[in-house]
């Protein structure tokens, strides 16, 4: 009898999972809570059970015979569901929630930084307008505003000038414009320099990296418009040179897992470095305690080893095998609602993909209406294929998209396109 395993998220970030773990021959079954319909086209099997419903879940793991739960998602595992599993004697992969706050809390995350050296921005910490207007004033434009807790990607402003910096502070700290999470500020330095995604496999002390990834958060091409959730990533990266990233896993990655373990709240399961290629070396900018969205489209397709045995080796206390591919590249176009990230039109029609043999499709803000898809969500799905030069991989996603009526959504023209110049 093979594996039965539960994935809990809903986007393409737990599409590509679900389907990884579902290539396995040691796996049966893979179960997706709640998922989306887009999932089904690769049987995937769908569970119509809320991820915050901590019990619900825990209940249907136990009478479907789930033998282990990968967990998506931050919110769920900053609500603790791997606590919950745990306490219930069932096994799950990511960190408890003590863990999660290096995502969870950007105060957390720098204080562990300072502790152990790891390399990141100057920054401070406020709660008061007043000082933190101050300190702002002392320091100068550009300079990077972040609400203390999850904000969904919208809670960091890189403000060109004091007067855009201070008017964030005012809409954080007295505006309440994100609520709790807002109350606490760090101010952090402006770091220059090319962006990459350095993620890992973690299990207390022990760090196994992953191939890196560049994510496209901008709206729109040339790196224009507001931030978004990712609107596109590729991986390899090939502007970022291998003794970058030993570096980052040297100089971040090791101290940050031995740190946790140090401090008593060792971190299993994926951990993600946003960090930022800088004359002195990789600087960090942002922790994640899961895998990013939508690196993991790209990221997975490198990889060469079986997916479910790394994490059943990880749960087991084995030591995984991961082996990445050395050649060619993976490049993902995440295909949104016209108008997001602000306001969108839900129930949009979308294309059928299901005679495309080059590439794939990760489905995320999609649902069904009279047994065809249509978007719920303002990103609806990415389009990835691989290929020997990142303009092959390139033009395949556009060919595939140019050849479609995506009325309605909108997507980038230039995924990696910055590479290849
Ligand atoms: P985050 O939500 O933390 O990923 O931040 C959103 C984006 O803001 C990042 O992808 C970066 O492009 C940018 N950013 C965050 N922190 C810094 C920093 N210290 N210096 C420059 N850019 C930053
Ligand atoms: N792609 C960025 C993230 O998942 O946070």
């Amino acid at each position: 009898m093979g594996l039965k395993i539960l994935v809990i998220g809903s986007g393409g970030r737990e599409h590509v999972i679900a389907q990884k773990l579902k290539q396995s021959p040691r796996v049966e079954k893979v179960y997706c809570a709640k998922g989306n319909p887009g999932m089904k086209q690769d049987g995937i099997h769908l569970v119509d059970i809320e991820e915050n419903d901590h019990e619900g879940l825990i209940l249907y793991a136990k009478e479907h015979g789930i033998d282990w739960t990968f967990v998506g998602p931050e919110v769920p595992l900053l609500n603790g569901i791997v606590d919950d599993f745990e306490a219930a004697g069932l096994k799950i992969f990511g960190p408890r929630k003590a863990a999660a706050m290096i995502e969870g809390s950007k105060d957390f995350a720098k204080n562990l930084m300072n502790r152990y050296a790891i390399p990141t921005a100057g920054h401070q910490t406020f709660f008061d307008f007043k000082e933190a207007k101050k300190y702002v004033e002392s320091k100068g434009a550009p300079i990077v505003i972040k609400a203390d807790g999850l904000a969904a990607g919208k809670g960091v402003i890189v403000a060109e000038t004091v007067e855009q910096a201070i008017d964030a502070l005012e809409d954080m700290l007295e505006g309440n414009r994100f609520g709790e999470s807002g109350a606490k500020v760090v101010v952090e330095d402006f770091l220059e320099g090319e962006e990459f995604s350095l993620l890992a496999f973690v299990r207390g002390t022990e760090v196994y990296p992953m191939t890196i990834a560049q994510d496209h958060k901008r709206a729109y091409d040339d790196d224009l418009g507001p931030n978004t959730g990712g609107m596109g990533a590729y991986s390899p990266v090939p502007q970022i040179p291998e003794e970058m990233i030993d570096e980052a896993v040297a100089t971040v990655l090791i101290p940050a897992a031995a740190g946790m373990v140090e401090d008593g709240c060792s971190f299993t399961g994926i951990l993600y470095a946003g960090l930022i290629a800088t004359n002195e070396g990789p600087k960090v900018i942002e922790f994640n305690a899961r895998f990013g969205d939508p690196e993991t489209q790209v990221v997975l397709q490198r990889l060469k080893s079986d997916l479910a045995q790394i994490i059943t080796d990880l749960l087991n206390g084995e030591q995984p095998q991961l082996e990445w591919k050395t050649e060619g590249f993976s490049l993902g176009v995440v295909v949104a609602a016209d108008g997001y990230p602000e306001e969108y039109k839900k129930g949009v029609a979308l294309p059928n993909f299901s005679d495309c043999e080059n590439q794939q499709v990760y489905y995320a803000g999609v649902a069904e209406l009279e047994g065809k898809l249509v978007s719920s969500g303002g990103r609806i799905y990415l389009i990835e294929a691989e290929g020997t030069t990142l303009a092959e991989a390139q033009k395949k996603v556009y060919d595939l998209l140019d050849s479609r009526d995506t009325k309605g959504t909108f997507y980038r023209k230039d995924i990696g396109s910055k590479a290849m110049k």
